[in-house]
């Protein structure tokens, strides 16, 4: 079982499965969605509330690889929601007699961190960790790739206006992971023999600074990058969110950055560097905006 076959990670994931002629079924809100897979894939709704669907969906299930969880709280959707929804997930995982749990997490996951985000992400690892099934969570600081929403609308920014503000100095880390290296860490994991909680990430560290020059120089933008005080680019990213009618970024994910939570010193390495991937996607990346909002709630 893979989360989210027709989103984001879960795509690589089951793109790697399907190669080695695994059978995939996933859990997703969004069975309508353009389907690459056709038939090789079996999809069942998440059916959060009613716990007795779900563990029929998972009945037979070696592994479930779970990237379920919410970039930001929208409409009814809350952090606290997405944490005890994969709660329903896992007990129903553990009742069918699922094997093991891939779990995708994030880098520096806290249950005491004071941002939601990262707080949740610490409560559904204990979650795991405590069911009795056999786990390896993999802690992703950023995930790039052509699906991903963050960097593709730093360039579309990048593009489209004639100045670029960073959140005051731009010198917090992040270490940027293409994504089908996570898919094959987490297809990896799958065969470990013992219980892991592991940081993932690219070959690089960067600066957010250096992150987004790279960007800028790839894309050819002639945006002047400017360092304000970070409540500055913060008002712009909420005027740009009223007229894309999305959320560009939060708060909350802001103080993330800052606090170099997207950094972790230890860890699994991909191999595929960021600026490679940049080279080889600046014609695509940025030209359209990504949204969060249609993606997952519209
Ligand atoms: N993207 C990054 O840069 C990044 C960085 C660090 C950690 N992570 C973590 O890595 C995992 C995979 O991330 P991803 O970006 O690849 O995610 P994704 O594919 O966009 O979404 C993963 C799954 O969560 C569901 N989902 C997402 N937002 C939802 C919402 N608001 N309401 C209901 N369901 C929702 C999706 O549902 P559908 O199947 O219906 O689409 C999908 O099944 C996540 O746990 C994320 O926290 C991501």
């Amino acid at each position: 079982m893979v989360t989210g076959v027709l989103s984001y990670t879960g795509k690589y994931i089951t793109k790697r499965l399907l190669a080695m002629n695994e059978r995939v079924r996933t859990l997703t809100s969004h069975p309508d969605r353009e389907n690459p897979f056709g038939q090789e894939i079996e999809f069942f709704p998440y059916n959060f509330d009613k716990p007795q669907k779900l563990r029929e969906s998972l009945e037979g299930i070696e592994t479930l690889f779970n990237t379920y969880w919410i970039r930001t709280p929208y409409a009814n959707m809350t952090f606290e929601k997405a944490v005890a929804n994969t709660k329903i997930l896992v007990e129903a995982a553990q009742m069918a007699g699922v094997k093991k749990i891939v779990h995708i997490s994030v880098t520096n996951a806290n249950v005491k961190s004071e941002l939601p985000y990262f707080r949740g992400k610490g409560e559904v690892e204990r979650i795991i960790q405590e069911s009795g099934l056999n786990y390896v969570i993999l802690q992703p600081a950023l995930i790039f790739g052509r699906e991903d929403i963050l960097i593709n609308n730093i360039a579309w920014c990048l593009r489209n206006f004639p100045i670029f503000g960073q959140f005051g100095s731009g010198d917090y880390l992040v270490q940027p992971i293409y994504v089908d290296d996570l898919a094959e860490f987490a297809i990896q994991a799958r065969d470990k023999e013992e219980d892991k909680v592991v940081n993932v990430a690219g070959p690089d560290t960067y600066t957010f600074d250096q992150l987004v020059h790279l960007i800028k120089s790839k894309v050819r933008s002639n945006s002047k990058i400017l360092h304000p005080p970070p409540f500055i680019p913060l008002i712009f990213a909420k005027i740009i969110s009223q007229f894309v009618q999305d959320v560009l970024l939060t708060k909350d994910e802001m103080k993330g950055l800052m606090e170099n939570l997207l950094y972790a010193e230890t860890g699994l390495k991909g191999e595929t560097q960021f600026s490679t991937w940049l080279e080889e996607n600046k014609e695509f990346l940025g030209i359209q905006y990504a949204s969060e909002l249609k993606r997952h709630y519209l």
